[in-house]
């Protein structure tokens, strides 16, 4: 669909807990090293939320930052998508808890569930929202306390992930006649996939309706990582060609971290240096939802994205899940 609104981010900020666990202290705990988790994974320590820190918690203090970053009074947003897999309750969606922390009480504010590409979902949900003309200005959240999901007896997985969030604010603007798309600064196009035959790869345990209990993360992880390369690599591709771009036209990717041989493996399947790369694995782990906008804000906070640049997001996720957004900023 043309429009002639587009949404563009105007703000980015981001969170983390207190408290960093680092791989050996994991080893002392489990049947594990330091040695593997960095060479399987690139990891080397994760943020892990404080007892009583939850999700909103995370998703309030990444916001106001982005706010705050975009120059923008809360009482402007009317728009609020949270992605998250570890939502503070079953129910309401913490969206509303935000909401409420950030003193907005108009618009709407609802949960995305995508998992890993959850941040990437809720962005394409926004910005579809944004060139329909049904928001002006958008608060996009990936927010996890991934941590309290984790069979911490299983190696296999809870060395793996983080907890933390990060947000983005979104703002409609119209783009001019007879203005190039491509080079005009916004959102130039979301692409998101899914695909429940592989439901089974990835998955939590348990849930309100099957055993009434939250349940723990369980992963095939070399299969996982079979289908991440193949599909970010494909979604990747599709989102440069729907805008008429080349791998070599990108500044930079910020992808979903969750470990460091799929970011290694798809930059060079699209033969991108890894230069270009956004790396946060090693110092965040897999925060899910909010991976993406925490290396995101870490780029554009240190000046490496600048004014200009073409910048692509891309995740996956259980579900299994992914997709891409191509960014001009
Ligand atoms: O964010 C959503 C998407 N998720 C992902 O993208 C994750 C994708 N998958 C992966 O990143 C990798 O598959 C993992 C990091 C999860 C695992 O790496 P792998 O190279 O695929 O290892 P593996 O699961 O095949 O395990 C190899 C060996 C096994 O031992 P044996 O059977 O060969 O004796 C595991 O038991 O490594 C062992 N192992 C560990 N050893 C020490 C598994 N976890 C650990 C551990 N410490 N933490």
């Amino acid at each position: 669909m043309t429009s002639s609104i587009r949404s563009r981010i105007v703000g980015c900020g981001s969170f983390l807990p207190a408290q960093v666990v680092t791989n050996e202290e994991l080893a002392a705990r489990i049947d594990t090293t330091d040695e593997w988790i960095t060479a399987r994974t690139g990891i080397r320590r994760r943020h892990i939320a404080a007892a009583g820190e939850v999700t909103s918690d995370l998703a309030f203090q990444a916001s106001r930052r982005a706010l705050e970053n975009a120059g923008i009074n809360a009482d402007a947003v009317d728009l609020i998508v949270l992605a998250t897999t570890t939502p503070d309750n079953t129910f309401p969606a913490t969206a509303t808890k935000v909401q409420a922390m950030l003193g907005i009480h108009h618009g709407a504010a609802f949960d995305v569930q995508a998992v890993c590409s959850g941040f990437v979902y809720a962005l394409s949900v926004a910005d579809n929202f944004v060139k329909a003309g049904q928001a002006r200005t958008a608060l996009v959240i990936g927010a996890e306390t991934f941590s309290r999901i984790l069979d911490w007896e299983d190696r296999g997985t809870c060395v793996l992930f983080g907890d933390g969030a990060g947000a983005v604010v979104l703002r409609a603007e119209p783009l001019a006649d007879g203005a190039d798309p491509v080079r005009t600064p916004g959102i130039l196009s979301t692409h998101l996939y899914s695909d429940g035959r592989y439901n089974d790869l990835l998955y939590v345990d348990g849930g309100p309706s099957s055993t009434q209990t939250v349940g723990h993360v369980r992963m095939q992880g070399k299969e996982v990582f079979r289908h991440a390369v193949v599909n970010l690599a494909e979604v990747v591709g599709e989102a440069l060609a729907a805008n008429g771009l080349q791998p070599a036209d990108l500044d930079w990717i910020v992808p979903h971290q969750a470990n460091k041989r799929i970011l290694d493996g798809t930059a060079r399947k699209l033969s991108i240096p890894a230069e270009r790369v956004v790396v946060t694995v090693d110092r965040h782990a897999n925060t899910s939802a909010a991976s993406v906008p925490l290396a995101l804000d870490e780029a554009l906070r240190d000046g490496r994205i600048q004014p200009g640049h073409l910048v692509l997001l891309e995740a996956m996720g259980g579900g299994l899940t992914w997709g891409a957004a191509l960014v001009r900023w």
